[in-house]
């Protein structure tokens, strides 16, 4: 049992009580003293703890910062989420997510990060990452699904995104095809997703998510600021990001175990009602063409179709979208 963790959750059991040393070694089982040590350890990682004689500790502030202990206590889940590997500075969260996954970690293994140096996006681009204002987080899940139905996992995930951003800061965010978020014309969060897998078969996936969370305009850098938002700019207020982490995760499980159970129908209408793109003119270009149409909607397997001028429908697999 991990003691540290054990005395967060006791205390997010009980918010602004005080709880006896007696009670805390108990639920722990471990000694009085050893309670103390973690306390005071506690206090080391940044959580403001009372202690008062007779009456026993009281939780009156814990640190912003991403920490196992915080994202399990309280985490509403079976198995996403309920492995963390946190890290205060990394290069990027999805090697760190590939090297776990082939070591055996399980499925809803959430790796996160306060920062990454060398943050990537979709297409090869950089991922801004600075320290503590965002969520930068890599998780793994293992679907035993064919290798053709893979991309419905990043569509499935955007759709988690925009409900978790919607239900956590009241702002409602559309999807730019096929897993962008967006608030306004403004990019708030984006999905890579990274697959290992052999001839049909996938042994997992990397799902890699950025959000600006905290960021505010002054932290934005120039070459960004046309394009790029937080949600903290956009809802008017601080972002909890553990609250956050911990609802994203909620959500995330309860549409994966629909969609393994039931199919992709729930996530394509969620994902239809959340769009950006359906509707729009727009220019795709693929390696091998550039079209142009209207986006009319997912097919049954999450293939973007557009319509162009003279009516003719055409599957869009993977491509690069501008408005
Ligand atoms: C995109 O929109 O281009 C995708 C951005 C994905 C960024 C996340 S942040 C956590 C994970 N680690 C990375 O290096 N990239 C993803």
């Amino acid at each position: 049992m991990n003691i540290k963790e054990e005395i967060i959750k006791a205390f997010h059991r009980k918010p602004g009580e005080f709880i006896s040393g007696e009670e805390l070694s108990q639920s722990c089982g471990c000694s009085r003293t050893a309670i103390w040590k973690h306390i005071e350890e506690l206090r080391k990682d940044g959580y403001e703890v009372e202690a008062v004689r007779k009456s026993g500790y009281r939780l009156l502030a814990a640190p912003d910062r991403l920490s196992a202990e915080e994202v399990r206590a309280g985490l509403g889940t079976y198995r996403i989420g309920q492995k963390v590997l946190a890290h205060d500075s990394v290069i990027s969260t999805q090697p760190l997510a590939h090297e776990a996954a082939s070591k055996g970690a399980p499925e809803g293994t959430l790796v996160i990060t306060e920062q990454q140096t060398g943050g990537r996006g979709r297409l090869g681009r950089p991922w801004h990452s600075p320290k503590g204002s965002g969520i930068w987080m890599s998780l793994i899940i293992r679907p035993e699904i064919p290798l053709s139905k893979t991309p419905q996992m990043t569509l499935l995930t955007a759709v988690v995104l925009a409900k978790t951003i919607w239900e956590e800061t009241g702002v409602g965010p559309k999807i730019k095809w096929p897993n962008d978020i967006f608030i306004g014309d403004k990019k708030v969060s984006g999905v890579l997703t990274e697959l290992n897998a052999e001839s049909d078969r996938v042994n997992y996936l990397v799902i890699g998510i950025g959000i600006n969370a905290n960021m505010t305009s002054e932290d934005i850098p120039p070459e960004l600021s046309a394009i790029a938002t937080s949600l903290r700019i956009e809802s008017g207020k601080p972002l909890k990001r553990i609250p956050f982490i911990q609802r994203f995760c909620e959500n995330f499980e309860a549409e994966y175990d629909h969609y393994l159970r039931e199919g992709f129908e729930r996530v394509k209408m969620e994902w239809e009602q959340h769009s950006y793109t359906i509707g729009r003119w727009i220019t795709v270009s693929t390696i091998q063409q550039t079209l142009e149409g209207k986006a009319i909607g997912l097919d049954e397997e999450g293939v973007l179709i557009l319509e162009d001028t003279t009516g003719k429908r055409h599957k869009v697999y993977s491509a690069d979208v501008n408005y």
